[in-house]
C-alpha cells in the first residue's frame, strides 16, 4: 500500500496525519527534526486518548490508527513511497517551494502533491515542480482542529487537472470532509470571508467599543458562533491572521482587509494567541 506523506507535524500537520490514519491510510509524517515529528505524534496520541476516554473509539481502534503512522526518516525515501503528499509546513513561499522541488524529484509520476497553504498562490507553488507534475498539484486546505472541522477547501491552480480534483474529492470523502472548490485568489473562499470579520472585531476592540469578552460573547451568544472572533483569532494564531490579512490587503485591496494596528502590535510583542499564552485573551496553561 502506497502512503500519504504529510510534511509538517505542527498545528495543522498532526491533525491531517490523524484523519488520514483514521481513514485507513498508511501515513508517513515528516519533519526535518525528528523531535518535532515526535511532538506531532504525541499530540495525535493525546487526541486519540481523549476519544477513547469519551467512548468514541475503542483502545484497539486507537492502537490500529496509531500503527498506521510512521515518522519518516528522510524526505526523499518517503516521497518515493507516496501516493499523495500533503504539505503543511510554515507559511513561507520560498520554504514551501524548496520542499516541493525535493518532493517532485522523488515522488512517483502519478503522485498527487497538495499544499495546505491558507494564503499562498497554488499556481506559484506548483511552478516549483516540473511541468508534468503541475496537473497533479492543488491546494488542499484543512481547518483547525482538523479532526473536528469537516471542510476541505480544494484550490485549483492554473494547471490543475480535472482528474486531480476528482481524486482529491474522493480522498476528502474518505476522510468524512465536505469539499468546496476555490479559484486561486488571495485567501481563497473561507479566509476571504473570515478575515474582514476578525479584523472588524479587532478594530471595534481597539476603539473601545466593548471589552474583548463582550465582543466575543456578542458573536457567541448573539450569532451562535462556537467562538467569538477575538478568541478565534487567538486560536488560529495572531501571526497567521496578520499574514493572511496582509496577503488579502496586498492582493485585493480595500480597507476592510487592512491588518488592524492592535494586531500588528500584539504580534510584534510576541503575543501570538493561545500558542504563546497571550493574545486578545490570556491562556495561563499554555506552554510557549
Ligand atoms: N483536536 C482534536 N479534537 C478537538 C480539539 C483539538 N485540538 N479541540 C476540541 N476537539 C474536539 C473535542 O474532543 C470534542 O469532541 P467530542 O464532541 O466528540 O467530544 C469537540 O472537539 C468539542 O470540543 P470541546 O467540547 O472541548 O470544546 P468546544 O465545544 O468549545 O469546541 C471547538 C471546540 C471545536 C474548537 C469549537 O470552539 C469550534 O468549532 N471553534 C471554531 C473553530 C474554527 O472556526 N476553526 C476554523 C479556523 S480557520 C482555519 O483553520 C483556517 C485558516 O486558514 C486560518
Amino acid at each position: 500500500m502506497r502512503a500519504v506523506l504529510v510534511c509538517g507535524a505542527g498545528f495543522m500537520g498532526h491533525g491531517i496525519a490523524q484523519v488520514m490514519a483514521a481513514a485507513g491510510k498508511r501515513v508517513l509524517l515528516y519533519e526535518p527534526e525528528r523531535q518535532r515529528a515526535e511532538a506531532g505524534r504525541d499530540r495525535i496520541v493525546s487526541n486519540l486518548e481523549r476519544s477513547v476516554a469519551k467512548g468514541r473509539l475503542t483502545a484497539a481502534e486507537r492502537a490500529t490508527q496509531l500503527s498506521r503512522i510512521s515518522i519518516a526518516e528522510d524526505l526523499v525515501g518517503a516521497a518515493r513511497e507516496a501516493e499523495v503528499v500533503v504539505e503543511a509546513i510554515v507559511e513561507d513561499e520560498a520554504a514551501k517551494q524548496a520542499l516541493f522541488r525535493e518532493i517532485d524529484a522523488a515522488a512517483p509520476a502519478d503522485a498527487i502533491v497538495a499544499s495546505n497553504t491558507s494564503s499562498i498562490s497554488i499556481t506559484r507553488l506548483a511552478a516549483a515542480t516540473r511541468p508534468e507534475r503541475r496537473a497533479r498539484f492543488c491546494g488542499m486546505h484543512f481547518f483547525s482542529p482538523v479532526p473536528v472541522m469537516p471542510l476541505v477547501e480544494l484550490i485549483r491552480g492554473a494547471e490543475t487537472a480535472d482528474a486531480t480534483e476528482a481524486a482529491v474529492r474522493e480522498l476528502a470523502a474518505e476522510l468524512g470532509k465536505e469539499v468546496i472548490v476555490s479559484a486561486d485568489r488571495p485567501g481563497f473562499i473561507v479566509n476571504r470571508i473570515l478575515m474582514p470579520f476578525l479584523a472588524e472585531a479587532m478594530r471595534a476592540y481597539e476603539e473601545g467599543l466593548g471589552t474583548a469578552e463582550d465582543i466575543d460573547t456578542g458573536a457567541r451568544v448573539g450569532l451562535n458562533h462556537p467562538m467569538g472572533p477575538l478568541a478565534l483569532a487567538d486560536f488560529i494564531g495572531l501571526d497567521v491572521c496578520l499574514n493572511i490579512m496582509n496577503v488579502l490587503y496586498e492582493g485585493i485591496g480595500g480597507d476592510h482587509f487592512a491588518p488592524p494596528r492592535v494586531l500588528e502590535q500584539l504580534v510584534s510583542a510576541g503575543h501570538l494567541g493561545q500558542k504563546s499564552g497571550r493574545g486578545f485573551h490570556d491562556y495561563p496553561a499554555a506552554k510557549p
